[in-house]
């Protein structure tokens, strides 16, 4: 008796919520709708174009306040210049800088993107920004995108599933997350103006998903336009991926902002879906004498179409109903909190997350390094020491501090006896070019020589550093390698000392010629404002690591997907572009081409061991609605503490359309004590094994047997069971 009352009580509780909601909404559409009622056409028009680099005006006569905007996915950028590219110098601007998004994916670890919504949300609420310019959750196509560190790597079910808290953690600061860049803004090169050609399949199963959890289960307040084309017209107004995808299939009901000068046209502006123009190529008070922001496309351009009638008062209403929507759900929101940064807790944070996104990818008893060992530890490579919280363009941040991997190892290895050698430098990061570097690189070879000849142990800490061409917004990287003679400076540390292990510091996956010339790999993020702390933590064996690879490494770039149809795959010819290789990116293409990677998808090492046992399916026949529950035990069968993610992938057998030969569908972290059992289960619903059928238009599950894989990367499954679906 006594349970069906508390249920009676839930389901009371809960349509209490319900009717809460909705008369919040309702009561949320008539204040809209009071408001709009007062407005003058031209202040319609205002409130949906910038009135600088990144604010729009409210309305000062009836007291409705400005919408504030600021970058980045990783942290609140410095206070850039009212109308001008380039910083205030303010100095209440110094923020936490958090690890790059592809450690955070790399974490496999949802709740960790909850911490880090909540936290950066605090620090853009503080900050009083209205609108934090990110998640961004472009797919990794290509390793040379020089944008994908700020993004979640290559499978859209593991990017879907860590984008929603992030964007829920920033939101319930009172601040919108603006999920970026939608969509198939994979490259840097000619982004603003390359027409990517996909098929609607691809784009459904590869390319939407991300966007579409954000949207639908994120619930997120807005979405900023990609630069580039698809089907010939520009992201920021399309007709397709605005009006029907985004808002009517989807219901998003928030606020589509352009990218930074992503406005082309003003009737397409009008009519495809855009709300808030940005950054268009005016340069604010100098272009005209007047104000230059009045020739915004959304500008006097459409007030004049909507006073000749040649786009309707809808099209402005419809807008505005969404600007006001998101002024209520953030600057007039009574009840949002006021924030904070800069703190502990941010920082812990931060370091939290990088030490649980560093992928070790290699280790022959290498790592950890005993911190206690009086040895002598070479620290060679130049970014041991070089700030990378700036550059990368837009995700730059104004650390308060960044803890160097230099600094965090000696703070951490006491007992050693530390020699530093930068042994290659690179110039100061400069959006759109690269400046040369000060020093002969050879002499500072010859001194990191010298120097892994005096070591016990020789750490070599390189990588990419967001510098032009190095992991950084405007350019992808012109090769696959590393820059600035890193590879014959590591061949020539090597045989001065066979004693060496890498860092690898950066977003994206590099050649390796020297593979199996170290003892140990540790892929490490741009970690933020506590990098070092980070990378000491996991390299003195404080934190064991349980990072897992969110995209492939190739071992040369022809073995990559987008590489391997020539130009017009990559980067397109003549500014058009098709994604030939279809639905098979990264490991979906490396297991149905079978070629083998250097690292694989969902790669991971421990410094303990776990084994996965018992592992069981809940049927072997399957129809719409049902959900394959995977249930396995997993226990730490070495001496120290760690984490594991159990992950499983689905394929079809002999199925009617071209598909990959295995999906990830579920995945979930495990952490255990030394001999400690876990049980755990991962449901998949049977519907997320549908293909997007192109000839209905709609996903489509295909009867027949599929295989389902079990294990703890893409390339190491250890179970697999036969299923039919009917
Ligand atoms: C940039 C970026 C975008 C950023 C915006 C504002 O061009 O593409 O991610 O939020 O402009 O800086």
């Amino acid at each position: 008796m006594k349970i069906r009352v508390y249920l009676l009580a839930l389901v009371v509780i809960n349509s209490c919520f319900d009717i809460m909601a909705q008369t919040n909404s309702k009561d949320l559409d008539t204040k809209i709708e009071s408001i709009l009622s007062q407005l003058t056409l031209e202040e319609k028009v205002a409130m949906c174009h910038a009135q600088s680099k990144f604010s729009t005006p409210g309305v000062a006569r009836l007291g409705i306040p400005e919408i504030w905007m600021s970058d980045g996915p990783h942290g609140v950028r410095g206070e850039i210049n009212w109308d001008k590219w380039g910083y205030a110098g303010w100095t209440n601007d110094f923020a936490t800088a958090f690890p790059a998004l592809t450690c955070l994916a790399a974490t496999f670890n949802p709740e960790r993107s909850e911490e880090y919504g909540i936290a950066v949300g605090e620090e853009a609420r503080y900050r009083r920004k209205d609108v934090l310019l990110g998640p961004g959750v472009n797919i990794y196509r290509t390793p040379l995108n020089g944008r994908n560190f700020e993004y979640m790597g290559e499978d859209p079910f593991l990017a879907s599933k860590m984008v929603v808290p992030y964007i829920q953690g920033v939101q319930q600061n009172g601040v919108a997350a603006c999920l970026k860049h939608y969509v198939l803004n994979n490259q840097e090169v000619w982004r603003n103006k390359v027409n990517v050609k996909v098929s609607e399949r691809a784009l459904y199963e590869i390319y939407l998903p991300a966007f579409k959890a954000g949207v639908q289960e994120g619930k997120v307040w807005s979405v900023m336009g990609a630069y580039n084309k698809y089907k010939g017209q520009y992201c920021c107004h399309n007709e397709i991926l605005l009006n029907k995808i985004l808002k009517n299939d989807w219901q998003f009901d928030g606020v589509v902002i352009t990218d930074w000068g992503g406005a082309t046209n003003t009737r397409e502006a009008a009519l495809y879906g855009l709300d808030m123009e940005m950054g268009s190529h005016s340069d604010g008070l100098t272009v005209s004498a007047d104000y230059a922001y009045d020739y915004y496309y959304l500008a006097n351009p459409y007030l004049e179409l909507l006073k000749t009638g040649e786009v309707p008062i809808s099209t402005v209403d419809d807008k505005v109903r969404r600007i006001l929507r998101l002024m209520f759900r953030t600057t007039m929101n009574p009840d949002r909190g006021l924030g904070r940064m800069n703190n502990r807790e941010h920082l812990d944070v931060a370091r939290k997350i990088g030490t649980e996104g560093i992928v070790l990818l290699k280790n022959e008893d290498f790592f950890p390094i005993d911190p206690n060992k009086e040895l002598t530890l070479a620290i060679i490579g130049e970014n041991a020491t070089k700030a990378l919280t700036p550059g990368g363009g837009s995700s730059e941040l104004k650390a308060k501090d960044e803890v160097s991997p230099l600094r965090g190892i000696k703070e951490r290895f006491k007992n050693a006896k530390i020699i530093h050698a930068m042994g290659y430098n690179s110039g100061p990061p400069q959006y759109g070019k690269v400046i040369p570097p000060k020093y002969n690189n050879d002499s500072l070879k010859t001194a990191a020589v010298a120097a892994a000849k005096k070591a016990d142990l020789v750490l070599f800490i390189g990588g990419l550093n967001k510098n032009h061409y190095q992991d950084c917004e405007g350019g992808d990287r012109l090769d696959y390698g590393l820059p600035f003679g890193q590879d014959e400076l590591l061949d020539a540390v090597v045989k001065a000392n066979p004693n060496t292990g890498m860092v690898l510091i950066s977003g994206n996956a590099v050649e390796m010629p020297w593979v199996d010339k170290v003892k140990g790999i540790m892929q490490a993020w741009f970690l933020g404002s506590q990098s070092g702390h980070a990378i000491a933590d996991v390299v003195s064996g404080d934190v064991n690591p349980s990072g897992k690879l969110p995209f492939t490494f190739p071992v040369k770039l022809e073995d990559n997907a987008a590489h391997y149809y020539g130009e017009i795959s990559y980067p397109g010819v003549d500014y058009e572009q098709e994604y030939k290789e279809d639905i098979l990116v990264g490991y979906r293409w490396h297991d149905t081409r079978k070629i083998k990677p250097q690292f694989a998808f969902g790669h991971g090492l421990s410094y303990t061991e776990f084994q996965l046992f018992n592992a069981e399916i809940n049927s072997k026949n399957f129809e719409k609605g049902d959900a394959i529950t995977i249930s396995c035990s997993i226990t730490n069968t070495a001496n120290m503490a760690g984490a594991e993610v159990v992950q499983v992938y689905v394929g079809k057998n002999k199925s009617k359309v071209p598909r990959a030969v295995k999906e990830l569908k579920g995945f979930q972290k495990v952490y255990l004590e030394p001999g400690e059992t876990e049980d755990i289960s991962i449901d998949i619903k049977i519907e997320d094994l549908a293909y997007y059928d192109e000839s209905i238009s709609d996903w489509n599950l295909e009867e027949g047997s599929y295989t389902v894989y079990v294990g703890n990367a893409s390339d190491n499954i250890s179970r697999t069971f036969k299923i039919r679906v009917k």
